[in-house]
């Protein structure tokens, strides 16, 4: 996949921020990986973004003893993205991972990291994508129109909400007895083991020769 035309190569290893709103089971996820990946992986995780005082995120920053910056949501938009732009710049952060980030990332974020800002997705995108599809919203609806498989996308972001070039995706079987709770915890299992190995391939893909 080529995207060379519109970032940069990344120095290895790369330097990852994880942007967060939820319980950051994702987050944990991918630290652990790097933790514990069998060869090394290409990049640390190096900063915890989240949006609310009290997301779950921000004690997986703590459990891990990383950096943790919360976006105070009383503060002006503009004003976020300059605090934001400033914990990038001073974590030297080259890549970015959204995990349940419940906001729109600001064009001036996207291009402080060269465009490599990758995010996941609970569904089959371009399948039950788009605005206002997340969380137990999308298995809702992939319940309700009866479908046999669901599963994960790793994608790029671009400024048009779950679009971008797909890096990876995982099905997910649908039981025909299954309740919104019991999908979502097989497909965010699956999004556990995808995500971690999908951002060391875009990495290794982006890497930085030489
Ligand atoms: C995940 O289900 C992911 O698909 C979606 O937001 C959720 C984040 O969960 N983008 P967590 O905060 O990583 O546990």
């Amino acid at each position: 996949m080529n995207h060379s035309h519109s970032r940069p190569p990344i120095p290895i290893p790369a330097r990852l921020a994880v942007f967060g709103s939820g319980a950051g089971s994702n987050a944990r996820a991918i630290i652990e990986w790097v933790r514990n990946a069998s060869i090394d992986a290409p990049y640390d995780v190096v900063l915890i973004v989240s949006t609310s005082p009290s997301a779950g995120i921000n004690d997986v920053a703590r459990a891990y003893g990383l950096p943790l910056l919360v976006l105070e949501r009383s503060m002006p938009v503009v004003e976020q993205t300059d605090v934001l732009l400033q914990a990038l710049r001073e974590h030297a952060i080259t890549i970015v991972a959204l995990a349940g980030y419940l906001r729109k990332v600001e064009p001036a974020i996207i291009h402080m990291v060269g465009n490599h800002i990758l995010n996941i997705h609970p569904s089959l995108l371009p399948a039950y994508g788009g605005q206002g599809m997340y969380g137990a919203t999308v298995h809702q609806a992939v319940l309700a129109a009866g479908e046999t498989e669901t599963g994960v996308t790793v994608h790029l972001v671009t400024d048009v909400y779950d679009d971008g070039a797909i890096l990876a995706q995982q099905r997910v079987p649908v039981l025909d007895a299954d309740t919104v709770s019991e999908l979502a915890a097989r497909v965010r299992n699956v999004e556990h083991l995808l995500y971690p190995s999908a951002i060391a391939a875009y990495v290794r893909e982006m890497a930085e020769v030489g």
